[in-house]
């Protein structure tokens, strides 16, 4: 297997996460799912393995949302690819297609556009193109399953582009289909987190509790042999000299954390480097990468959203997380504070709490059975030093 950090990746090279879709799977049976997990961590790759290999009696439609910014959109794109899959089926959408016909819609090229009056027809063309489909669907006794990936993404485009209102109507629309159609399913994920969004609506009075009905489900790294696994197939895929071929790939899972995607960068960096795989060589790949300017690992991003995700506590979150990077032990509440106190006018221990349950839900910190807070993942704790310069 070639190394493809951040490419999309055939199904066949999708390594481990077989429990986890297992699991994922038997959710499923009783109700959708938000998939929640670090940027990077493989969220995408699980859901198109799913798409690709679904349990018996379900039908996958995975869409990637992300390009979206109205709700017109979304629904647009849903109706398109009913349409489609029906059409393959040689089946048509009937209901859905004979309100778009009556309101003006029009299909050119393959581009389907609702006219441009203002009201929310979207909200009958995406109920209508989802009916359609269960309804066509029933006789196939196979369940729907809408894979959702960048959800977050798309709700935040659509609260800036149309407003909170509609981004509000989006949620609560899907949240009424999944309840009145029982055989309807979603799995939600993306690259930001959806408590985020959830929260700028909040502050404009929206008090619906939109995916309440949802499980949350974490995506975790690699297990540790799927890690090595996968280091070592990619040793073997770019021809890397390997004296020990298994130590090297240990070396990889351990610096990389078990996250594929920094083990596909590990391999790609020694196949550039023209170097042997072997401990040493890893260590030195790792080293020069997190120093990299360019930021090859894609970790800035650990730094860059924290004044959009904590606003007015960005600086005491900045102090927490410069604190727990140069300690090895998880750090108590007490002690946070006090050194907050110390550091800065901060002496709030209900706004820290609050604080430290938000950073926990981004992936930072992580709590240690003392209770005490440190560090999720040791590598973006040895990154965040290193670009801190701590
Ligand atoms: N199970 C896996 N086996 C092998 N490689 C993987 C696996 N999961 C992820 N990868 C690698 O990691 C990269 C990132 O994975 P993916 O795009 O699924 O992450 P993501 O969590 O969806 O990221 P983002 O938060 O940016 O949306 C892939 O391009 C691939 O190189
Ligand atoms: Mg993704």
């Amino acid at each position: 297997m070639k190394s493809n950090p951040g490419g999309q990746i055939d199904v066949k090279a999708v390594i481990g996460r077989d429990r986890l879709i297992r699991t994922l799977w038997e959710s499923i049976e009783q109700q959708s799912l938000i998939i929640t997990a670090e940027r990077r961590i493989g969220k995408t790759t699980v859901i198109k393995k799913m798409r690709a290999e679904p349990a018996d009696g379900w039908m996958p439609v995975f869409q990637d949302l992300e390009r979206f910014h109205t709700a017109a959109e979304f629904a647009m794109s849903v109706y398109k690819e009913i349409h489609e899959f029906l059409g393959h089926k040689g089946k048509t959408m009937r209901r859905a297609k004979e309100w778009f016909t009556a309101m003006g819609g029009t299909e050119i090229g393959g581009l389907f556009k609702l006219p441009e009056k203002p009201g929310a027809h979207w909200k009958d063309i995406l109920s209508r193109a989802i009916e359609d489909l269960i309804h066509e669907n029933e006789a196939t006794g196979t369940r729907l399953l809408f894979l959702w990936d960048e959800m977050p993404f798309m709700l935040a485009n659509i609260r800036d582009r149309e407003g909170e209102q509609t981004a509000m109507e989006v949620l609560d629309l899907l949240r009424a289909l999944r309840q009145t159609h029982s055989a309807l399913r979603m799995v939600i994920t993306g690259s930001i987190g959806l408590h985020h969004v959830l929260a700028s609506l909040k502050k404009k009075n929206y008090a619906n509790a939109p995916v309440n009905d949802m499980h949350a489900v974490d995506v975790p790294p690699l297990d540790q042999a799927d890690a090595i696994t996968l280091a070592t197939q990619l040793i073997q895929g770019e021809n890397l000299s390997a004296p020990a071929i298994h130590d090297a790939a240990a070396a990889i899972a351990h610096e990389a954390d078990c996250f594929p995607f920094y083990i596909h960068h590990i391999v790609r960096a020694l196949k550039i480097r023209g170097l042997a795989a072997n401990p040493a060589n890893v260590a030195q790949v790792v080293a020069s990468q997190l120093v990299d300017a360019n930021d090859p690992w894609e970790l800035l991003h650990y730094r860059e959203r924290i004044p959009n995700y904590y606003r007015d506590e960005e600086q005491p979150a900045l102090l927490v997380l410069d604190q727990l990077a140069t300690q090895t032990q998880a750090a108590s509440v007490n002690a946070l504070l006090a050194m907050l106190k110390n550091a800065s006018e901060f002496d709030d221990r209900e706004r820290l709490l609050h604080l430290l349950k938000l950073m926990e839900r981004d992936h930072y910190l992580q709590r240690a059975d003392t209770g005490g807070y440190r560090f999720r993942f040791p590598l973006i704790s040895r990154w965040w030093k290193i670009n801190r310069g701590l």
